[in-house]
């Protein structure tokens, strides 16, 4: 079928950046932080073998980590402020924010709570460490790295700034469609769509959830982990939609997830349709609308919650870890408003997320243009087998959901042909910064299935996500010079056969 062309709307090229001339991407760069900050999220794993080797928790590779994505990786002051706490020979201790968190994880590790200057200690004994770590990756209401600064150096944490807070939630108001007051903050993406969770499965206990579509991998772990069960539809095409209709007229089901668009395939899910059926049942809807934005989608209509993780697009920078739940103010938790979470954003996170925030319509809009162009170019690329990204041969439903000046977002992932030979050569030669994350303003590239789901390889590929696919956020860099540096990276097999 011929892919329609939609119009890449102008943007001001006054605020399109130079591609960095020094993305991290060489051997050398391992473990360095992205960006160039104490409180970089990302980090450098230059090549393949960088990154089976941190999956494999080679020394090698783990000794060179400066620094990690913070929920997967504690922090190194974060362990400075573990190592002030002192557990006893035997146990284990994980600072948080806010007592609720710290009960939280000490209740599925088996520990205690103490408060400690301000702090909420969880101790645990080492064996039950891993349940620990899972609930601080997959709730994600994390001590920031800031937070833990502050901590260590006055023995307590900075005051809250409600004068701020209601200028950000202002902010986020006159981009998301919610009102201000329908809006709560949390100190990271997964531990709005934590809240979401706690939220819904409070109204109906013992319930399960519902997974629509192959989700970003820690929200599934929370509804498979936390909760009383979940069935999961990692297709959310038409068959999918006729099975779950089943589902909901057998089983009372305490709420259903998914994304707009979603990780790493960037489908989309029909979300009127689910609307419309999910009401019948009283299903809550929460849909993650992290790689659309509320730049460019509008979901909120349609669902009862929206999670946006704030780290990525909003921010920018990557040098700060957020998130926001908006409510439907005519959804079903109209009356019902989760609070921000007793940890919130820290106000020293806040302050830089402000100012960060402060030009995401004009780098979406950038975003937008390239990542089209982007994909496009790879879709015509006789070394590319497939490309996914939302503005090619757009969805009814997506067109539905896009606003006036909204684009198809800043996220794609393609596959090359023969990718178990060439995804590690594309990758490695591919002059852009290696790292996890998505949404900031420099253009980033990672192996996403391997690191997201390198321990359920086999389960991905049957859910249709190719382990060998390469996901690309697109930056605010020239058009130009980033084709420039895919067009050399994709010189890898010049015998592949044109399409
Ligand atoms: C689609 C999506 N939703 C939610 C999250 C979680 O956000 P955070 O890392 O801020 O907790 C991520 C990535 O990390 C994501 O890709």
């Amino acid at each position: 079928m011929q892919a329609r062309q939609p119009q890449a709307p102008a943007f001001p090229v006054a605020m399109t950046h130079p591609l960095h001339t020094h993305p991290l991407c060489q051997p050398e760069h391992l473990g360095t932080p992205i960006p160039d900050s104490p409180h970089a999220v990302s980090v450098c794993l230059p090549t393949w073998a960088d990154i089976i080797g941190y999956e494999d928790k080679e020394p090698r590779v783990v000794d060179k980590m400066r620094t990690g994505y913070p929920r997967f990786f504690f922090h190194p002051l974060i362990n400075e402020v573990r190592a002030l706490l002192k557990a006893e020979p035997g146990w284990d201790v994980l600072p948080f924010p806010d007592e609720a968190a710290a009960t939280q994880c000490a209740t599925l590790a088996s520990g205690k709570v103490i408060a400690v200057d301000g702090l909420w200690a969880a101790y645990f004994s080492l064996e039950n460490l891993p349940a620990a770590r899972a609930f601080w990756q997959h709730a994600g209401r994390i001590l920031s790295s800031r937070a833990a600064e502050d901590w260590l150096a006055h023995r307590r944490l900075g005051a809250p700034n409600p004068a701020l807070e209601k200028t950000f939630l202002d902010r986020l108001a006159t981009w998301s469609a919610a009102p201000a007051d329908h809006i709560s903050l949390h100190p990271s993406g997964m531990a709005a769509i934590y809240t979401a969770f706690q939220t819904v499965t409070a109204r109906r206990p013992g319930r399960r959830t519902v997974m629509f579509g192959f989700p970003y991998t820690d929200t599934l772990k929370i509804l498979s982990k936390f909760g009383c069960g979940v069935e999961f539809f990692p297709r959310a095409d038409k068959a999918d939609l006729s099975e779950l209709a089943a589902l909901l007229q057998q089983e009372e089901i305490a709420g259903l997830f998914c994304e707009f668009p979603s990780n790493p395939l960037l489908g989309t899910p029909d979300l009127p349709a689910l609307h419309r059926m999910a009401a019948q049942y009283g299903v809550p809807i929460i849909a993650d609308d992290t790689i659309g934005t509320f730049f460019n989608v509008d979901v909120l209509p349609h669902v009862d919650f929206v999670a946006t993780s704030l780290t990525k697009a909003i921010s920018g920078e990557g040098d700060v870890m957020a998130g926001a739940l908006a409510v439907n103010p005519q959804g079903l938790f109209a009356d019902q408003l989760p609070s921000t979470s007793p940890g919130g954003i820290y106000a020293r996170d806040l302050a830089v997320l402000e100012r960060n925030s402060r030009d995401f319509p004009e780098r979406m809009k950038i975003a937008n243009t390239t990542a089209l162009e982007l994909a496009r170019f790879l879709q015509a690329h006789p070394a590319i087998e497939h490309v996914w990204y939302p503005g090619l041969d757009p969805s009814p439903v997506y067109e539905q959901l896009r606003k006036p000046d909204g684009g198809y977002g800043a996220v794609l992932s393609f596959l090359p042909h023969r990718a178990a030979q060439n995804t590690p050569l594309i990758f490695e030669k591919l002059q852009l910064s290696h790292g996890i994350s998505l949404g900031t303003k420099y253009s980033l590239v990672s192996p996403y299935v391997q690191l997201a789901h390198y321990h359920e390889l086999e389960w991905a590929k049957q859910c249709g996500i190719d382990p060998h696919l390469l996901r690309v956020a697109v930056g605010t860099e020239m058009w130009d010079d980033l084709k420039a540096r895919f067009t050399s990276a994709l010189q890898v097999d010049r015998d592949v056969p044109a399409r």
